[in-house]
């Protein structure tokens, strides 16, 4: 049914072994997707939006000496988690801008460890983000966050940052609140969010509560004009995408379908692999911000690794561990693996030829330093004390976005190392 999967990348040993794995997610992925968003209110249900096939690994070197150093004054990519006593600069009682399926400490994860731990580059140091200098320095500036959930999850741990120095209002949502945008009146600061997790145009099939009816339609030519139109007005960006392609989908080119990735059998279409669509669309985003005439800072990040353990997000996989591990000890995930290749290989080589055209578009690579981070992940903590009623619940795991606080409270301290180093 599905047996040209991957085609274009996996080797021949592996395709047997995805294929039976992918027809047991085909069969479970229905039952779990509604069990699974059945509870979720409307303003978070796109929260494990994308819970993706991933299986097997590949013995691969650390991945750090895969990544190119690019900034100039300091590889920040390439360090190493340190205890930090002081701890985070926010909790879940200082700032209540922390979505439910993200508050972990509400939820009442028991560990505290996993907050006490900051990001240290090896060739420079990295001060703790200073939401008043950040704030002083970004006057009459807007910001956005283009992408999918964990860009939700990120400006969230931004907000929460900010928060300490002054209050942000909500001055935008859209009907799903998926797209949100935030002032802070007395600095004349903007901070939005925009929901576009292909970054391409698309059409998705899925309702409310996530279960999709079909495939979705992605053309890889053309792109969302959500972030695009509004694309000029932003003098920073951070923008990502990623997880999304592994979904099953349509592929278009000049309205036309070329192909597609795990579709049904009865469409009688090319299987063309997730990565096809991947290089192609993110090559186009590329070059739309490459000649454009973006004359703030364009952040591109990696999209980063899940931390599934004895399992994947529908079997009972967890992240259950308590501490940061060291490089080398966890290999990234193959799916994972193929997706951080294509942007290893499309984005640093676009930021060069942005540099040429007067754009400024660097490339934030938080993958390798996310992956020490298995710890970081609500697990069961999605929910409201789950383990409140029945000690044995079985309770869905997400081990995919990131507790608030949290590790990547400490993207945050890189970005603004970038944007005030300037
Ligand atoms: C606020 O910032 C915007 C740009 O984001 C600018 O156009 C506007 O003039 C600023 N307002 C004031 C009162 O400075
Ligand atoms: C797009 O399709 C139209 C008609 O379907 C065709 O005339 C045109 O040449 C195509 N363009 C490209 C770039 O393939
Ligand atoms: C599927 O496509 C092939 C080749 O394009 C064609 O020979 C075959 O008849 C098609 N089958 C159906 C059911 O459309
Ligand atoms: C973590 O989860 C695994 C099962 O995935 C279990 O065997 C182990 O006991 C758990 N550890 C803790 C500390 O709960």
């Amino acid at each position: 049914m599905r047996t040209d999967y991957l085609k274009q990348s996996l080797p021949l040993n592996h395709k047997n072994l995805f294929l039976k794995f992918l027809m047991t997610i085909f069969c479970l992925g229905l039952a779990f997707r509604i069990l699974f968003f059945h509870s979720l209110s409307p303003q978070i249900s796109p929260v494990l939006e994308s819970p993706f096939p991933e299986k097997v690994t590949v013995s691969q070197p650390p991945i750090s000496s895969l990544v190119q150093p690019h900034s100039e004054k300091c590889d920040y990519f390439n360090g190493d988690w340190v205890p930090n006593p002081s701890g985070p600069l926010y909790t879940d009682e200082t700032c209540d801008l922390i979505e439910a399926h993200q508050n972990c400490l509400k939820n009442g994860r028991p560990d505290r460890e996993f907050l006490y731990w900051r990001w240290l580059p090896r060739d420079c140091d990295l001060p703790q983000f200073d939401p008043q200098r950040f704030l002083n320095t970004m006057r009459n500036k807007a910001w956005a966050l283009i992408g999918d959930s964990i860009s939700r999850n990120h400006v969230q741990s931004l907000l929460c940052i900010l928060a300490k120095v002054e209050q942000p209002v909500l001055v935008y949502h859209d009907e799903e609140y998926k797209c949100k945008s935030w002032r802070f009146p007395l600095y004349n600061f903007s901070m939005s969010v925009i929901w576009s997790p292909f970054l391409v145009k698309a059409a998705i099939f899925e309702d409310i509560n996530g279960v999709s009816s079909s495939e979705v339609e992605l053309h890889l030519d053309k792109l969302d004009s959500k972030w695009t139109d509004q694309f000029l007005d932003f003098d920073y960006i951070i923008i990502s995408t990623g997880k999304w392609f592994l979904k099953s989908a349509i592929y278009y080119e000049n309205d036309t379908i070329l192909g597609c990735h795990s579709c049904s059998s009865e469409r009688n279409l090319t299987e063309l692999g997730f990565n096809f669509a991947y290089r192609k669309a993110l090559k186009f985003v590329m070059n739309f911000i490459v000649s454009s005439n973006h004359k703030g800072l364009i952040f591109f990040r990696t999209f980063t690794p899940d931390h599934f353990e004895n399992g994947e997000w529908f079997n009972g996989g967890t992240c259950n561990r308590t501490t940061p591990i060291k490089e080398g000890e966890m290999e990234m995930k193959y799916l994972s693996k193929i997706l951080r290749d294509i942007e290893l290989d499309e984005v640093p080589k676009a930021a060069s030829e942005a540099s040429n055209n007067g754009v400024n578009l660097k490339f934030v690579d938080f993958a390798s330093l996310s992956l020490l981070r298995p710890d970081g992940h609500p697990g069961p903590y999605r929910q409201y004390h789950p383990f409140e009623k029945d000690k044995n619940a079985k309770v869905q795991n997400d081990c995919l976005h990131w507790c608030l606080p949290g590790p990547i409270d400490s993207w945050n301290d890189i970005i603004m190392e970038m944007v005030v180093n300037e």
